[in-house]
């Protein structure tokens, strides 16, 4: 018995397992509950009880070892390529899928570089924001329509609370962190109580700017707005303020740019006007700034704010909201080189 398996062993040690077929024969031949190894298990019965305690031990070596050659064999084939098949190195590489960046980050991310260019920073403020920020410090009555259920989303059973309605509430925080001077732009979902259709949708997003130190000007702001307008419709885009309001600029302004479509001749985007508006605009209310723990007669500031929908839709001629919001990868798959 012990010969036998001292015999095995040997024979295990001398084989050579190149390929797949040899593998197996192996593995039926010695590993397998019917090969040789398993035989021995069979003879062990027969083995004197004085010698079962050394004969036992001696199999066991045997089987751990014939199991080893396998495992490594098998390692080894699987690593190594087999340059005898037909493997085809020349066929082109199949395309593979990749997604698409959604239009509304690709413009976000445009007009945040824009800005980023003339020395603004990124910040941030929460959606879900208390009546404080998004209201009360931007000098909005406590009448006034936005703070209707009509046109705001309140947080149940936490009357102070609601949806933020515009980022401009992102303003007031950065206001309050009381670091000066500020040139901030604030990117962020907003939230309306408005019915859903092509025009208008409850969700859309804002970016709002602030610029806040000793003495900027009126001239500031229109500088600042052109270079914007330039950067992202082209150099020879025109820009034009009216008078508009806004609770906490003082002027307040509406921006409109030279139609991009018609280069301002009349088209039906523009409703034959040659313009078209993109964004609300004003110098800071100096209340807003007291408001915010500001001495507004130190500093002053501008503010604007847009929809980035809006500039999205006059950008790339996208003329339903709703396609935003459906994350159809046929429409978002058409922004895959933009
Ligand atoms: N918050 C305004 C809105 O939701 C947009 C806006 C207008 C922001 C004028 C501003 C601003 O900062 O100065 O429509």
């Amino acid at each position: 018995m012990i010969n036998k398996i001292q015999q095995l062993t040997l024979e295990i040690e001398q084989l050579q397992l190149t390929n797949e077929t040899e593998l197996e024969n192996y593995r039926l031949e010695y590993l397998s509950k019917k090969g040789k190894i398993g035989a021995l298990m069979d003879d062990f019965r027969t083995v004197p009880n004085e010698q079962k305690k050394e004969v036992g031990a001696l199999i066991n070596v045997l089987k751990t070892k014939a199991q080893e050659l396998f495992d490594v064999a098998k390692e080894n084939l699987e690593n190594t390529v087999d340059v005898t098949t037909n493997v085809d190195y020349t066929r082109s590489v199949a395309e593979h899928q990749v997604g698409a960046r959604h239009p509304l980050s690709i413009v976000r991310n445009e007009i945040l570089d824009v800005f980023n260019r003339i020395g603004f920073n990124v910040s941030d403020g929460p959606e879900v924001e208390d009546d404080w920020h998004n209201f009360s410090a931007l000098n909005f009555p406590p009448e006034h329509p936005a703070r209707d259920m009509q046109d705001t989303f309140f947080i149940k059973d936490a009357p102070n609370m609601a949806l933020r309605t515009h980022t401009s509430s992102i303003q007031v925080r950065v206001m309050e962190g009381g670091q000066l001077p500020i040139r901030t732009i604030s990117p962020g979902r907003v939230y309306r109580n408005e019915a859903v259709s092509a025009r208008a949708h409850c969700q859309f997003h804002q970016v709002e700017g602030l610029y806040i130190d000793k003495g900027v000007s009126f001239a500031d702001l229109k500088q600042t707005l052109l270079y914007f307008s330039k950067e992202l419709y082209g150099t020879n885009t025109k820009i034009r303020l009216r008078p508009s309001y806004f609770p906490f600029t003082e002027p307040s302004m509406e921006m409109d740019i030279s139609c991009p479509f018609c280069a301002a001749k009349g088209c039906n985007i523009c409703k034959g006007t040659g313009w078209v508006e993109i964004l609300g605009c004003g110098m800071v209310d100096p209340q807003v700034l007291d408001n915010c723990g500001i001495d507004s007669k130190v500093y002053s500031g501008f503010a604007f704010g847009m929809g980035i929908e809006r500039i999205t839709m006059l950008k790339y001629q996208v003329n339903d909201l709703r396609l935003f919001f459906e994350n159809d990868v046929r429409f978002i798959n058409q922004f895959k080189n933009a």
